[in-house]
């Protein structure tokens, strides 16, 4: 790839012509709070098939559509639960995808044919500037899953989006780089298209912090194997770097270890991470993983956190990096 295609200053000018480039049918991977997207303008069939041949994802998956407001999620969905408009108000911009009716703009290359489309609003001033200015010249959202290839880690710097991305975006796609993702794992995922709220994949809105906010009980549908909405985070082996996952054991001579720093590092082991909290657990997980590769570490052993939380989200991310493997 290019020089010209990884933006490394961020300016206003820059991001109204990042804007201009969605407009046009092209590619722009951008930072959020959670991890790196990679967009394309919602409305454009052609520029979205492109982000799946970039990921190497099978097009029947659904695409989360990032707006710059929620005053815009009127404009994809439908029939919107009151209890939808509270977690709107309370977590947006934020770290949670809304599942909504979706309305006709939301057409089947964006929800896969399901009848719901997935919204959110990130919170990360590039993102917002990029969907603003897009925004400003008649968009109507942006597209965008995470930007890594099919069920491989997903990028948490824009380094890690040229590594992944670089050898499959085209001469006009850009990278823009705004320093590393500050939550470090995916949206939390709630679908609202029921009575009450359902968690489809964990995160940093919690199941407590949904609660509080709707006055209702959460569903939890992510151990549930009869979920019929399709989540490709929840197929087997995902989130998934070339190294082995092992999960709770002691490791050896060689093989690579993340864990909360209170645990000491076992003699002749390659230490990856050492966080001081879940919260930072969650930061630097998956750069952590890339670094195994980088290594070409075959095993990395994980010492999961217990706790409540984003814990939660860590271990179902982990769950499914170790499995099937
Ligand atoms: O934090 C995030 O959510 C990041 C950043 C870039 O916003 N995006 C992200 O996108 O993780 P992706 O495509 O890698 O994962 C989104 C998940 C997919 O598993 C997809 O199947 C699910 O959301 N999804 C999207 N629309 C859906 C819908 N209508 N119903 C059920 N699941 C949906
Ligand atoms: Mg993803």
């Amino acid at each position: 790839m290019s020089q010209s295609q990884f933006v490394s200053r961020c300016t206003a000018d820059a991001m109204v012509l990042a804007a201009q480039k969605l407009k046009d049918g092209h590619l722009v991977a951008f930072p959020t709070e959670t991890v790196y997207g990679l967009g394309a303008d919602a409305t454009n069939k052609t520029a979205v098939a492109q982000i799946y041949a970039a990921k190497g994802r099978p097009a029947d998956h659904p695409l989360i559509v990032h707006v710059h407001t929620m005053q815009a999620m009127g404009d994809w969905a439908e029939d919107i639960p009151t209890y939808a408009i509270d977690l709107a108000r309370d977590f947006w911009p934020g770290p949670m995808t809304l599942i909504l009716n979706r309305s006709s703009l939301a057409q089947d290359f964006i929800t896969g044919g399901q009848k719901s489309v997935g919204i959110r609003v990130p919170d990360h001033v590039v993102a917002l500037a990029l969907l603003n200015a897009f925004y400003a010249i008649g968009g109507k959202g942006v597209a965008a899953p995470s930007a890594n290839r099919f069920g491989h880690v997903s990028p948490t710097t824009a380094q890690a989006v040229k590594d992944e991305l670089g050898n499959y975006l085209q001469e006009q796609d850009q990278i823009l780089d705004g320093g590393p993702c500050t939550v470090g794992v995916e949206s939390t995922i709630i679908d609202c298209t029921g009575d009450m709220p359902k968690i489809l994949r964990p995160g940093a809105i919690t199941a407590e912090m949904i609660s509080t906010s709707t006055g209702l009980d959460v569903a939890d549908s992510v151990d549930s194997n009869t979920e019929k909405i399709r989540v490709s985070g929840s197929l087997e082996a995902h989130y998934a770097p070339a190294a082995l996952v092992l999960l709770d054991l002691q490791p050896t001579t060689g093989q690579g270890f993340i864990a909360l720093a209170t645990t000491p590092t076992p003699k002749d082991v390659v230490r990856l991470a050492s966080p001081n909290n879940d919260v930072e657990f969650a930061q630097t997980l998956y750069a952590s993983l890339r670094k195994a590769d980088e290594l070409g570490l075959s095993y990395v052993v994980i010492e999961q956190p217990t706790g409540s939380g984003i814990a939660v989200a860590i271990r179902d991310r982990l769950m499914r990096a170790a499995n099937g493997r």
